[in-house]
Parts: structure tokens; C-alpha cells; sequence
């Protein structure tokens, strides 16, 4: 009968093991038990990049990369994308359930509430340098929340946790928006809690002389469709940063600030920015096939394609090209919408991205919408890190309740010189500087 066991023999020795698989996994400490001998150390797995490990098991996202599926919680992500709010969603990823009516009304109530901030943050925004990037500033205006809320230390406590997600999920489009109003030189406009989450923010970040600001509905709605997209995605670099950091037992402030500075990397969250650049740089459709041959010699990289996950077209880069379309419908078209179109259909057309299945990702389009509704091109990875909070807090709390969790700690595989005298330096030869040290001992 089969038997849910992978067999394996060390031809070193000639022994068999029996490894268990669950759920279609073997334990990596189980390799531990292979060895040669018993005073040698036990086999360890090579996983640079962590292509092929699960450093944990969760409940939260759901990616089938092969087949272009994504759920949040089992519900399907075009589903929550129709029919839900940002809010809404953020609810069902952190608690795990979609909230009924009262449920949803507590929720709203208790994240508004905290989406003020304390007014020395205002003094230290001021310190940042005129043209400083946003991401930079949110990354050290999240970190020094923990200095406002040294009971955030607590993080074995659920009540603790419960408030720090209520705190993070409000504040941190105030936040946002400061950091863009800090670089326009534009006063910081306070939260309005009786707009949307959506909404509010668009006022902290547009309103200028009027008393209150009115959203137009089709970019309010835009926008929080935009959030729902990015707010989960597994064990992505920025969600591995925070529960690498978390699971120090450190302040989720400092956590989340260390996944807003992973999710700020260019081939990370970053991309939507570059794919600007990018089709700035392209600018007219005839230079299309000079630009996709650099890519293919490997000069740059195509920017907002390719996926670790996803060997299929990105399902939320399908839904944001169509959210595209009704955007320039109130905004005006924007006109690298042509370029970018046209790249498309080259890039899938052609034999390097086809066999390699390189597609769409969320950050192809979604630039070109942030783009056409006013906002510079150094806000587009804000506005993906306050979406992805919603995420991030998810896997924060479920990596402290997971009692098989503990310091993420991953070994090497010592490639470097061996043991050697220390000599003065008057003795020392000059140095010679290997570059290819790894590569020539592996
Ligand atoms: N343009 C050109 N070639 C590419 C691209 C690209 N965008 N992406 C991957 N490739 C090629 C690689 O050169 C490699 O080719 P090879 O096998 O001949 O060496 C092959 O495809 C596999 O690429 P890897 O780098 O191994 O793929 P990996 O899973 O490590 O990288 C990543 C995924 C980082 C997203 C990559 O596709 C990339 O750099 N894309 C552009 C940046 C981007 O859009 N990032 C946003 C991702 S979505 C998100 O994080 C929110």
C-alpha cells in the first residue's frame, strides 16, 4: 500500500532512511539523521533563496502559480475584488472570517479611531530632507512608532496584538499620506473618519482649501480595489522580512518597518516604479523590440514581468488593467497605456519570456493607474505597503500563536578559508581580493 514516506539511500554509506511526507513535504531536520558516520554532521538542504522551502504552514493566502489562482482565506481574490471593501478584506485576512454587520461596524469603528498620529511625528517628518523618497520616510516613521508604544513589546499578549493590528491597519495611510505632503511642501491634512478608509486617505493626500473633501467615486473605488489586490500574498520578500524579525520577538513596528524597507527593493515592491520608468524611457512603440532584446540578453530586466510563484498570468494584473480602463475613463487616458499594451503582447509573443513563462505581475499596470490619478511615481510602493499591512499583521500573529515557530535562524554552507595564523600587520603581504571566492569553491 502506498505510503506517505519518501526512501532514500546514502550511497556514502549505503544506508536507508525513511522520511516522512506531510502534505507534501519532508522535514528538512529529519535530514539531520543522514549521516556517514555518526561523529559527522547530519545532511543539510541548499536552498539558496528559499526557492523550494516553506519555512511555515499557514492559513492566510492561497497561490497556485501554475493554474494563476490567488485566495484570501479560501475566497477567491476576483471574488473579494467585485464584491468587497479594502477593510472588509483586511478583517477577513487578519481574523480569518469576513465579519458580519456589527462585527464590521466595531472593526471600522476601531481602526478609524487610530488613525491619528502623535504630533511629534509631524516634527520628525519635518526632518526629513525635501526631495527625501517616501518609502525611506515610512520605513522610519513605522520603525519609530515602537517608541511611542513601548507596550507593543507585549507580543505574547493577545490583547497587545488585537490593538497594535488596529493602530498599524489606521494609521499607517496617515502616515503615507504625511510623507507625500512632507515632500510637496504641503500642510498635513488630519484623518476625516467619516470617509471611507479608502477615501480618507485620498483626502489626507489631495484635499487643499476645501472644508471637507468629496472623493470622486470611481477613484475612491479604484483605489481601494487596488489595496484589496495587494493586501496578501503569501510568503513574499516583505512578509518574510517581517516574520523573520518577528520572530525575535520584536515590536511588529519595527517588524513591519523592516518589511516596508524589503518591499522597497526594485524587485520587490519597488517595480511598479520602475515600470514607469521604463516605458518612460521606451517612449515610443517602435523602440519596443530594441528595448525587449536588452532584456533578453540579460543588459535589464523587463520590469512588472516575471514572478517566483506565478508561471501563468498574474490574476491581479488581469483585474488591474481592466481597473485601468475605468480609471482613464475620469482621469484622462494615460499615454504609456499604449506602450505598455504593446510591450505586452511583444513579450508574450516571443520565445525568451514564453519559455521561461514570464507574464504580468500586479506591478505592470498598477503604476500607470496611480500615475494617471496624480501621484508621483516615488508613492507608488507606499501605497502597496499600506495595503500589504493587512497582510503582514496576518502573518505576524500567526507565526507567534504557531507553537512549531521559533527564531528564524537558517544555516550556510561554510565556503571560506580554512584555519590561519594572524600575522602583524608590518609582516602582512599586500592583500589579494578574490572576486570569484565563492564560485571557485563550490
Ligand atoms: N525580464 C527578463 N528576464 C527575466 C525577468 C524579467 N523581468 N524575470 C525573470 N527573467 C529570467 C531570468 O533572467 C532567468 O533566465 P535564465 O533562466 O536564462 O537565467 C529566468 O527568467 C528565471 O528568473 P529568476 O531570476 O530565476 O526568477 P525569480 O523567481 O528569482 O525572480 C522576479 C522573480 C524577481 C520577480 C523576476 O522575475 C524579476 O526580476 N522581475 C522584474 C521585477 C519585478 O517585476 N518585480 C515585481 C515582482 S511582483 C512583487 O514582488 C510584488
Amino acid at each position: 500500500m502506498a505510503k506517505d514516506a519518501l526512501t532514500v539511500t546514502d550511497e556514502r554509506s549505503g544506508a536507508r532512511y525513511e522520511l516522512a511526507i506531510e502534505r507534501g513535504a519532508i522535514r528538512a531536520t529529519d535530514l539531520k539523521r543522514i549521516k556517514p558516520r555518526d561523529d559527522e554532521d547530519g545532511l543539510l538542504s541548499y536552498d539558496p533563496a528559499l526557492a523550494n522551502t516553506a519555512i511555515c504552514k499557514s492559513a492566510i493566502g492561497f497561490v497556485d502559480g501554475d493554474r494563476g489562482i490567488l485566495r484570501y482565506r479560501g475566497y477567491p481574490i476576483e471574488e473579494l475584488a467585485e464584491k468587497s471593501s479594502y477593510l472588509e478584506t483586511a478583517y477577513l485576512i487578519v481574523k480569518g472570517e469576513l465579519p458580519d454587520e456589527h462585527h464590521f461596524a466595531m472593526w471600522r469603528h476601531n481602526i478609524t479611531t487610530h488613525s491619528m498620529v502623535h504630533e511629534n511625528i509631524k516634527k520628525f517628518m519635518d526632518g526629513f530632507r525635501y526631495d527625501a523618497h517616501p518609502m525611506g520616510m515610512l520605513v522610519g516613521t513605522v520603525g519609530a512608532l515602537s517608541t511611542f508604544y513601548p507596550d507593543a513589546k507585549h507580543v505574547l499578549d493577545l490583547e497587545s496584538r488585537r490593538l497594535q493590528t488596529r493602530r498599524l491597519i489606521g494609521k499607517m495611510p496617515t502616515l503615507a499620506a504625511f510623507a507625500y505632503r512632507r515632500s510637496r511642501g504641503l500642510p498635513y491634512v488630519y484623518p476625516d473618519n467619516d470617509l471611507s478608509y479608502t477615501g480618507n486617505f485620498l483626502s489626507m493626500l489631495f484635499n487643499m482649501t476645501e472644508l471637507r473633501y468629496k472623493p470622486d467615486p470611481v477613484l475612491e473605488r479604484t483605489v481601494d480595489v487596488l489595496f484589496i489586490l495587494h493586501a496578501e500574498h503569501e510568503q513574499n520578500c516583505s512578509t518574510n522580512a517581517v516574520r523573520c524579525v518577528a520572530s525575535a520577538r520584536t515590536d511588529p513596528y519595527s517588524a513591519v518597518a523592516a518589511g516596508i524597507a524589503a518591499l522597497y527593493g526594485p524587485l520587490h515592491g519597488g517595480a511598479n516604479e520602475e515600470v514607469i520608468r521604463m516605458l518612460e524611457e521606451i517612449g515610443t512603440v517602435d523602440r519596443i523590440p530594441e528595448y525587449l532584446k536588452g532584456c533578453k540578453t540579460g543588459e535589464r530586466r523587463l520590469m512588472g514581468f516575471g514572478h517566483r510563484l506565478y508561471r501563468n498570468y498574474d490574476p491581479r494584473a488581469r483585474l488591474i488593467k481592466k481597473l485601468a480602463y475605468e480609471v482613464f475613463e475620469v482621469t484622462g487616458k494615460n499615454p504609456l497605456i499604449d506602450i505598455a499594451i504593446e510591450l505586452e503582447r511583444q513579450a508574450l509573443d516571443d520565445e525568451y519570456f514564453v519559455a521561461r513563462k514570464l507574464f504580468p505581475n500586479l506591478d505592470y499596470y498598477s503604476g500607470l493607474i496611480y500615475q494617471a490619478l496624480g501621484l508621483p511615481m516615488t508613492m507608488f510602493p507606499v501605497l502597496f505597503a499600506i495595503a500589504r499591512t493587512a497582510g503582514w499583521m496576518a502573518h505576524w500573529a500567526e507565526l507567534i500563536r504557531d507553537p512549531e515557530q521559533k527564531i528564524i535562524r537558517p544555516r550556510q554552507i561554510y565556503v571560506g578559508e580554512g584555519p590561519r595564523a594572524y600575522t602583524p600587520i608590518e609582516g602582512r603581504p599586500e592583500p589579494i581580493m578574490r572576486e570569484d571566492a565563492v564560485s571557485r569553491f563550490i
